[in-house]
C-alpha cells in the first residue's frame, strides 16, 4: 500500500477524478490526502473525502491565496477540522518566491498553526524562499506534521526531523538537477520520508510537462529505492507506517 500525501484533486483540474482513483488502486495506492489552499477548495475537500473511500483531506489557506484571509474562511477551517476524514491543517505556510505582504503571510501562518494546536492535528507545510524562517515560526509552536515538497539541505532536514516533522518527497527528485534533494533521500533514515505527487503539478520524470496524477507516488517510490538501494516492498511499507504514526491511525498495512 502507498499514501500520497499531497495532492490537489479538484475539478478545476480533473474532469476525470473516478478515473484519477480508479489508477490510484490499480497503481496500489489506497490512500490520498487532498490539501485545501483556499475556502473553495476547502469546501471540494470535505465533499471529496464523503465520495471516496481512499481520499483523506486537509483543510488550509495556502500563503500564495493570501486574499482568501479571512476570518470567516479561517472559522470554517476550524469548524471541519475535526470532521471525519480531515487529518491535517494543510496546506499552510510561508512563500516568499514572488513579492509579497510577508508580515501577513506569517500572521496567516501562526493563526492556522494555532487551530492546528487547539485541536491537536499535524500540519502540511508549504515553505518556499524561507526555509530557515518557516523552521524558527515551527520550533517555537510545538506541532507535528509534514514539510511538503522539501527542498532544503540535509542539515536543515534533520532539524525539522528533531522538531517532530517528516519530509514529503515528490516528482522533483526525479528531475535532471535534483542533486540537493538527492542529497536529503541519501541521508535521512526512510523513517522521516512521505510520498507525495502535488497533483496536477510537479510531474515526475518521464512524465514531467503533463498532468501529474495520485497514482505517480509509485514513480517516487521507485526512485527512492534507487537512490538508497532498498526494496520496494518493504519501502512502501516503511513510507505508508510514517504516515500512520503521524495521523495515528490504526496501521493494517
Ligand atoms: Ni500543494
Amino acid at each position: 500500500m502507498l499514501v500520497d500525501t499531497h495532492c490537489h484533486i479538484f475539478r478545476k483540474y480533473f474532469d476525470d477524478i473516478d478515473s484519477v482513483i480508479e489508477n490510484c488502486i490499480y497503481h496500489g495506492v489506497d490512500m490520498i490526502i487532498v490539501n485545501g489552499t483556499n475556502r473553495h477548495d476547502n469546501e471540494e475537500v470535505l465533499k471529496l473525502v464523503k465520495r471516496y473511500d481512499i481520499v483523506y483531506g486537509a483543510l488550509g489557506v495556502q500563503p500564495e491565496e493570501i486574499n482568501d484571509y479571512t476570518e470567516d474562511n479561517l472559522r470554517f477551517i476550524e469548524e471541519h477540522i475535526d470532521d471525519d476524514k480531515i487529518l491535517a491543517v494543510g496546506e499552510i505556510g510561508l512563500d516568499y518566491h514572488y513579492e509579497c505582504d510577508k508580515e501577513l503571510q506569517k500572521e496567516l501562518f501562526k493563526k492556522q498553526l494555532d487551530i492546528a494546536k487547539k485541536h491537536n492535528k499535524p500540519v502540511i507545510i508549504h515553505s518556499r524562499d524561507c526555509i530557515t524562517e518557516t523552521y524558527n515560526i515551527l520550533k517555537e509552536t510545538n506541532v507535528k506534521g509534514i514539510m511538503h515538497c522539501y527542498s532544503g539541505s540535509v542539515e536543515m532536514a534533520k532539524e525539522f526531523v528533531k522538531i517532530g516533522f517528516l519530509l514529503g518527497i515528490g516528482g522533483v527528485s526525479t528531475f535532471k538537477n535534483a542533486s540537493k534533494i538527492l542529497d536529503v533521500i541519501k541521508n535521512i533514515p526512510l523513517e522521516y520520508i512521505v510520498l507525495e505527487t502535488d497533483a496536477p503539478y510537479l510531474s515526475p520524470e518521464p512524465y514531467r510537462g503533463k498532468r501529474n496524477e495520485p497514482c505517480n507516488v509509485s514513480v517516487i517510490l521507485k526512485k527512492i529505492c534507487e537512490v538508497k538501494g532498498i526494496d520496494y516492498k518493504d519501502a512502501s511499507d516503511v513510507t505508508t507506517r510514517n504516515v500512520f504514526l503521524l495521523f495515528d491511525k490504526q496501521l493494517k498495512l
